[in-house]
């Protein structure tokens, strides 16, 4: 029985009746692959009946958990969910040239101390760029075998072999795949060698790395579906010209999500910053209008961050809001709520937000803290330079409680803050050194702090 071939987009998943070189639906190039129908044939006459029977098991069966090894780099073994998992398979993304290459080295070299048979495939350097890049980090006597290859055939032939715990394959857009007919780099090249690498991981135990190259765009180039096949999906992240680089876990089947370590980088490679609150504080100025200090989490630990805000009258018709690490529509939400419910308007001037040192934030408990920097810098008036600020922001102008406000004051206490303001209902102890002002809404904070509103 014949059926028409449908033809599939593998970035978004979009059906097309024929092939094109361009996915109408979301605008990826080359990425329309065929995919042949499902044959139902006699006795395979929709899905019951002829297949084996599967063992079910209860929930709550004993499973150990699994062996991890940890290689002495807390900020990446954390960040991993507490150490490296065998067979599993991990995608680390990031801008080119923003230390991916340098990190799995220092990262292999280290896992390959601790005795694991560690194999790091480059496919985008020389070896004897590979091996200049670890004598400046001092890494030249750790014992990685080093290969230069970018036929799949070849490198798994060759981990099959060798049996490696652990392979990095530097990068995944550099792999070629001789059974399918496209170029390197190209979604369907980037899908397969990606496929054959993760089905290695699992069928050898072999702990398996993929660099990935992230576009402009802020995705992994190639299909979204190398994120579906790994179990851990992490983004080195920073912006250039900062030395510090944030180690973001996206996804993780083995270990917790959002978890982030810090790194700095030096001449001799990447420094582990296990304080990274001190460390985007370090510049901050004493009371100056315009910052508000958030008390953060990230993953399972506190991080403070300074929040800076700039608001100026605007010459153009169209007033602008501009933002660095933090999400711009939140930033219309709270600039919409300050209207509203405070009546402190934003109309004809220009907004601008920025999270200090490059942190990325994503907790809605930074919503205070942005109104307040927001206020401060549209009133001249400075919050105390030793408080920090946290809590939700509802369209009422109402203020919710954060998660673990205990852990909260705990990093601000350690850091030598005094003060804190948060939501009124905020549960959980207060450390003994610091004093907390509690509001029910926007519009009490914003008139305590600044007599605005
Ligand atoms: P690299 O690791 O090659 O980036 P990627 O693999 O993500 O493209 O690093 C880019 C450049 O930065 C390289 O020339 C080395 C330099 N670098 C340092 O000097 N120190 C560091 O700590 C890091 C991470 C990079
Ligand atoms: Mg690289």
């Amino acid at each position: 029985m014949a059926r028409t071939p449908s033809f599939t987009c593998s970035d978004c998943g979009a059906v097309h009746s024929k092939w094109s070189g361009r996915c109408d639906a979301c605008g990826a190039w080359n990425s329309i692959i065929e995919e042949a129908p499902v044959v139902a044939g006699p006795g395979r006459r929709a899905s019951s009946g002829g297949g084996r029977s599967i063992a079910l098991s209860d929930l709550a069966d004993e499973t150990p958990p699994p062996p991890r090894t940890r290689c002495g780099i807390d900020e990446l073994d954390r960040v991993l969910g507490g150490g490296l998992v065998p067979a599993s398979a991990l995608l680390v993304g990031g801008d080119p040239g923003i230390g991916k290459s340098t990190l799995l080295l220092q990262a292999a070299a280290r896992f390959a101390e601790t005795g694991l048979g560690v194999i790091y495939v480059s496919g985008e350097e020389a070896a004897a760029q590979v091996r200049m890049r670890a004598q400046r980090l001092g890494l030249a006597s750790a014992p990685v075998r080093l290969a230069t290859e970018t036929n799949l055939r070849d490198i798994l032939s060759t981990l099959d072999r060798e049996r490696p715990d652990l392979a990095v394959i530097d990068s995944i857009q550099t792999m070629w795949s001789d059974s399918v007919e496209a170029a390197p780099g190209s979604v369907s090249q980037v899908r397969a060698a990606a496929h054959d690498l993760v089905t290695f991981a699992k069928r050898r135990g072999t702990a398996v790395v993929l660099v990935g190259h992230v576009t402009k765009e802020g995705q992994i180039a190639g299909p979204r579906v190398v994120e579906h096949m790994v179990d851990t999906v992490l983004y080195f992240e920073g912006e250039r010209g900062h030395q510090f680089r944030i180690l973001r876990a996206v996804k993780n089947r083995f270990g917790p999500a959002d978890e982030i370590g810090v790194f700095e980088m030096t001449g001799a490679g990447l420094a582990e910053v296990s304080n990274p609150s001190a460390l985007f504080l370090s510049d901050r100025d004493r009371e100056s209008p315009g910052t508000a200090v958030f008390a953060g989490i990230e993953g399972t630990r506190p991080v403070l961050a300074e929040i800076q805000a700039l608001v100026s009258p605007s010459p153009q018709p169209q007033a602008r809001r501009s933002v660095v690490g933090w999400d711009a529509g939140r930033l219309a939400m709270i600039l919409a709520v300050l209207e509203s419910r405070c009546a402190i308007p934003f109309a004809g001037l220009d907004v601008y937000l920025n999270i200090a040192g490059g942190l990325r934030i994503g907790e809605p408990a930074a919503d205070l803290a942005v109104a307040a920097a927001l206020v401060s810098a549209r009133e001249d008036v400075a919050l105390p330079a030793d408080m920090v600020v946290f809590g939700e922001i509802s369209l009422s102008g109402a203020l919710r409680p954060a998660s673990q406000t205990e852990n909260r004051l705990k990093e601000a206490e350690k850091l030598g803050f005094t003060q804190a303001a948060l939501p009124e209902r905020s549960a959980g102890a207060v450390p003994r050194g610091v004093g907390v002002r509690r509001f029910p809404d926007l519009v009490a904070f914003v008139g305590e702090m600044f007599g605005a509103g």
